[in-house]
């Protein structure tokens, strides 16, 4: 009964712009050249400069200042930009509130350690540098659904995030037994009316228990081992380590061991620092 209200607000959620919509559509058919993005996205000043703007910061490190579009694409690759501005787009829709566990900062923090972890695993993996802003996206929304949460459950949702409540179940399982859904779940469907690319809603969906052999193994094993790791390691959300199991399949789907984890993120820290810049709308 609580999740068919709590969906309900899912869609009331404001959609996106009529240029980031154009932007998602763009991304998703195959059938759109380089060209067409650019197009659509230089049609909105505002996304425009924020694109630019992204691209000019210490997070990509750029040798010379990129002043327009086309050059960004072929400076950065199609995905980069396209990817630039659907995180910029859902950063600025979805406003964060602090709650009783964690503020809206370290909220933020969280999901760009586990964006910024999940791209390393993945140039580790030599995936090709265009396509290793999609690692970083999916670990940038893994949590969106919390945010749901936090504006209209706010007192459930405090009740179960205290550590001391039902102690030793995973709390995306308490979730779905007290109030019907977990954070994962509504991230999905967050990501659903978005028109998110169809990777990404299943990235979402499984991160804490994900289901591999499925075609998206290697993101979904990076997401998932990378939140692990930021909780762990309190990067943004504190004190949150040992609430969730880490699927021991992401160490094959990976091609590493746990104890390559402490040097693979030796940066983390310092790039999440960098990632930062997302966050000023
Ligand atoms: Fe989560
Ligand atoms: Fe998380």
């Amino acid at each position: 009964m609580v999740k068919e209200e709590v969906i309900k607000h899912i869609d009331r959620l404001p959609g996106f712009s009529m240029t980031v919509a154009k932007v998602m559509h763009l991304s998703n058919d195959m059938r759109a050249s380089p060209k067409d993005l650019i197009h659509a996205i230089s049609l909105d000043p505002v996304l425009t400069a924020e694109v630019l703007r992204l691209i000019n910061s210490a997070y990509f490190g750029m040798k010379q200042a990129v002043v327009s579009l086309n050059r960004a694409v072929i400076l950065l690759g199609v995905n980069t930009i396209k990817n630039v501005a659907i995180g910029s787009a859902v950063i600025g829709a979805m406003k964060m509130r602090n709650s009783k566990y964690f503020t809206s900062d370290e909220f933020w923090e969280h999901s760009l350690g586990v964006a910024t972890g999940s791209k390393i695993l993945s140039a580790r993996l030599g995936v090709p540098a265009q396509e290793r802003d999609e690692y970083f996206i999916a670990g940038l929304l893994h949590d969106i659904g919390k945010v749901i949460f936090v504006q209209h459950l706010a007192d459930e949702f405090a009740r179960l995030s205290d550590p001391a409540y039902q102690p030793g179940v995973a709390k995306s399982e308490v979730e779905e037994k007290l109030i019907g859904v977990s954070h994962a779940e509504l991230g999905m469907l967050i990501a659903k009316k978005w028109e998110l690319p169809p990777q990404l809603l299943d990235t979402i969906h499984d991160h804490h228990s994900p289901k591999f052999g499925g075609g998206n193994d290697q993101v979904k094993a990076a997401v998932h081992l990378s939140d692990w790791y930021c909780n762990q390691s309190n990067i943004g959300i504190k004190g949150r380590g040992g609430m969730e199991m880490l699927s021991p399949e992401v160490w094959d789907i990976l091609k590493m061991s746990e104890n390559d984890t402490g040097d693979i993120f030796k940066d983390l820290g310092k790039l999440v620092e960098d990632a930062k810049v997302f966050l000023k709308n």
